[in-house]
């Protein structure tokens, strides 16, 4: 679908996306380069980012991808920093990294709590504390503009409960929390802006594929009034509209991209 925003509206930015190999994030980074920005994306799988990145670069966008793992602080460091130094600035942060396997909280190991609350959780946080010094008000490479923008794909997940996704759950809700901490102090201190996006179920991507299996899907429809797929368009759409100037104004807030869905009930 054609976007309906103006071809320029990035123009001049730089956005670093983590997970921006497959899924939303690859989305998210298609859609902010055709709108102007130059794409750095990060993931683990050198494979994935290389494809991505030709892709990019195949539609005339300034892509480049950096291996690394959003749990391990060196390597959140060193992304940042090869982002800074091959386009000359940072403008935009988008945490789209992830993990997440369907598991009753009886079989669910501690570690493999952990494990997402590493990645989900620490990870959004640890890439925001590397990504600050350049996204802050007068930092490297900003000249006279103002501070950056940072956006975290969260879920609706833990707006209610959710069925063997106890540790997604903890880890998205402790997203949440980072992106209004965030807006109040880095939006009060240096003029960044925080928000968040939480998709519903969103067709063609790891997580909808992972997590919800066919039969789940078809009596979903069924049973949930507002039950419908979204796109990864929908995402990006909503992205653009946060990181622009459209979304000036908004701060601290995750907006739901679910086509209403987590507020569903069975009719009675
Ligand atoms: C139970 C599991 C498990 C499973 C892993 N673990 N998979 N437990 N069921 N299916 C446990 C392991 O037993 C281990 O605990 C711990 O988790 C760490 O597992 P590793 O395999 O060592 O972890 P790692 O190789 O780092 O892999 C991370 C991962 C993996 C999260 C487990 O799935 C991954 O890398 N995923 C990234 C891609 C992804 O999931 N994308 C989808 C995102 S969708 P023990 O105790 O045995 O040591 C999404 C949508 C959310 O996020 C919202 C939906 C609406």
């Amino acid at each position: 679908m054609e976007s309906p925003f103006k071809a320029e509206i990035l123009k001049g930015k730089v956005a670093l996306i983590t997970g921006g190999g497959s899924g939303i994030g690859f989305e998210i980074s298609a859609q902010f380069g055709k709108h102007g920005a130059s794409i750095a994306i990060m993931g683990r799988r050198k494979q994935v980012l290389d494809s991505a990145v030709s892709a990019f670069r195949s539609l005339g966008i300034p892509a480049v991808g950096f291996v690394g793992d959003v749990r391990k602080q060196e390597d959140a460091k060193r992304v940042v920093d090869s982002t800074f130094n091959h386009f000359g600035r940072l403008d935009i942060l988008v945490n789209a990294a992830a993990g997440n396997f369907l598991v009753s909280a009886e079989d669910l190991s501690p570690n493999g709590f952990r494990t997402v609350m590493d990645i989900d959780s620490v990870g959004t946080f640890t890439m925001c504390h590397e990504a600050l010094k350049y996204l802050k008000k007068g930092g490297p490479g900003r000249g006279s503009s103002g501070g950056g923008i940072i956006l975290s794909i969260s879920a609706t997940l833990h707006y209610t409960a959710a069925w063997y996704q106890i540790h997604v759950s903890a880890a998205k809700a402790a997203v949440d929390a980072t992106t209004r901490n965030l807006a109040l102090e880095w939006g009060t201190d240096y003029d960044i802006r925080v928000n968040g996006i939480a998709p519903g179920p969103i067709g063609d991507t790891p997580g909808m594929s992972k997590l919800v299996p066919d039969e789940i899907n078809s009596k979903a429809r069924e049973y949930m009034p507002l039950y419908k797929l979204g796109e990864k368009w929908d995402i990006a759409m909503t992205a653009l509209y946060l990181v622009s100037d459209a979304g000036k104004y908004v701060n601290g807030t995750t907006i739901a991209v679910d086509g209403g869905l987590w507020l569903s009930r069975p009719r009675h």
